[in-house]
């Protein structure tokens, strides 16, 4: 085993439950421990991987079997992977997390009246409106964890709160060597 194994961190959680934020302090927060990583962010993915996909409860499966397909190639060769999409259907998380043998999955929790009272990308008010059909939370549904490794609540928590909670896991299986002082 090499000194650093790869791994994959899945962010799961409402749209605008913070899980694009933590991913990228996530990923500075590994790259300054020297691992070589990727972050597979679901907006940006729907722009090159999965352009043309839309959001029927096929499609999503798609997008995110696909993105679980990069994650176990990528992690497989030691690459700290961290994927942030809403992935809202739990059996369709459990297919990835079986194929992925050091595979942590993180609900990004936020209560719905948080992120609609955030409303970072103007999205809930459209759905609210009924703008925007199968709107995940809205009129789409959302199948948290049961048994997530970790569990971030970003309307309580600070982001570096979050990421620690996270790295605190990494480390505990050994994935992840401590911080050097
Ligand atoms: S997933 O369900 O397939 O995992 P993904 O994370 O890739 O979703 O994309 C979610 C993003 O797409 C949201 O953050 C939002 O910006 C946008 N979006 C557009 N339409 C919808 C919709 N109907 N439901 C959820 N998100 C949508």
């Amino acid at each position: 085993m090499a000194e650093h194994p790869g791994f994959t961190v899945w962010l799961t959680g409402l749209s605008g439950a913070g899980k694009s934020t933590i991913a990228q302090h996530l990923a500075q927060a590994l790259r300054r421990r020297g691992m070589k990583v990727e972050v597979l962010d679901g907006d940006v993915i729907r722009q090159n991987l999965s352009k043309g996909l839309g959001f029927s409860k096929a499609d999503r499966d798609t997008n995110v079997l696909r993105v679980g397909w990069v994650a176990q190639v990528l992690s497989r060769n030691g690459v700290a992977v961290i994927a942030a999409l809403i992935s809202p259907y739990r059996e369709t998380r459990n297919q990835v997390r079986a194929k992925i043998p050091n595979f942590v999955e993180v609900f990004v929790d936020a209560p719905l009246e948080e992120v609609i009272r955030r409303d970072v990308k103007g999205l809930y008010k459209r759905a609210l409106a009924g703008e925007i059909p199968n709107f995940t939370g809205i009129s789409d549904p959302y199948e948290p964890p049961e048994r997530p490794e970790v569990v971030c609540r970003t309307a309580e928590e600070t982001v570096d709160e979050s990421v620690g909670k996270i790295l605190a896991y990494l480390e505990q299986q050994g994935w992840l060597l401590p911080e050097q002082a």
